[in-house]
């Protein structure tokens, strides 16, 4: 069955660690037939949540920005990918933004499938874990009926692309291809 795949991106650095599994992983899920779409989230208009309430009332943002849009792709995915680098052991700013502007619609995206991608200087695996947990805040605790069907941890990734030289960017073809 071809399924819907939606990747968010989290880095802001262009061709970085992240954005190299990202597409890998989307490669993987192309070739096994299934219709992929990745969003660079920092290239994305996506206001902060000021806890205004608003949206507990009425449903509905303040803000009318990209979030409308990421919205509805959320909405039609049947997988969903967060990846992030690790940025003082949790995950990136612009991800946490985006997480954070879910409060109107987390309750309705039921029953996803979700794939979580981190990387990180640092050679301890367990130097990963704050940052999966926090996509986990989300998606284990907040997302009705989703199933985590698979994470990566790029760890001793430091450099723009250093990814490259481990069996990281294999793993996450997998992943993608098991999809
Ligand atoms: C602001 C900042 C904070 C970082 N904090 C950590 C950290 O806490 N632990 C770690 O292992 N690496 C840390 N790093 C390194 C990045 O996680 C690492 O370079 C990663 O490969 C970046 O992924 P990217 O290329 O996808 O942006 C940090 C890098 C930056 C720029």
């Amino acid at each position: 069955m071809c399924a819907k795949v939606l990747i968010l991106s989290g880095s802001p650095r262009k061709g970085g660690n992240t954005e190299i599994l990202c597409s890998r992983f989307a490669e993987g899920a192309c070739d096994a037939g299934h219709e992929v779409e990745t969003i660079r989230v920092c290239d994305k208009d996506i206001h902060f949540c000021t806890g205004c309430d608003y949206c507990v009332k009425s449903g509905k943002c303040v803000y009318k920005d990209d979030m409308n849009e990421i919205r509805e792709k959320m909405m039609a995915a049947d997988v969903i990918v967060f990846s992030s680098p690790v940025y003082f052991y949790t995950i990136s700013a612009q991800i946490k933004a985006l997480i954070d502007r879910m409060v109107p619609f987390y309750t309705e995206l039921q029953n996803k499938e979700i794939y979580i991608i981190v990387a990180a200087a640092d050679p301890d695996e367990s130097m990963l874990e704050l940052a999966v947990e926090s996509f986990r805040g989300l998606t284990r605790d907040c997302m009705e009926g989703a199933v985590e069907r698979g994470v990566i941890k790029a760890v001793g990734v430091w450099e723009k692309g250093a990814v490259e030289s481990t069996d990281f960017p294999k793993q996450a073809y997998q992943m993608g291809r098991s999809v």
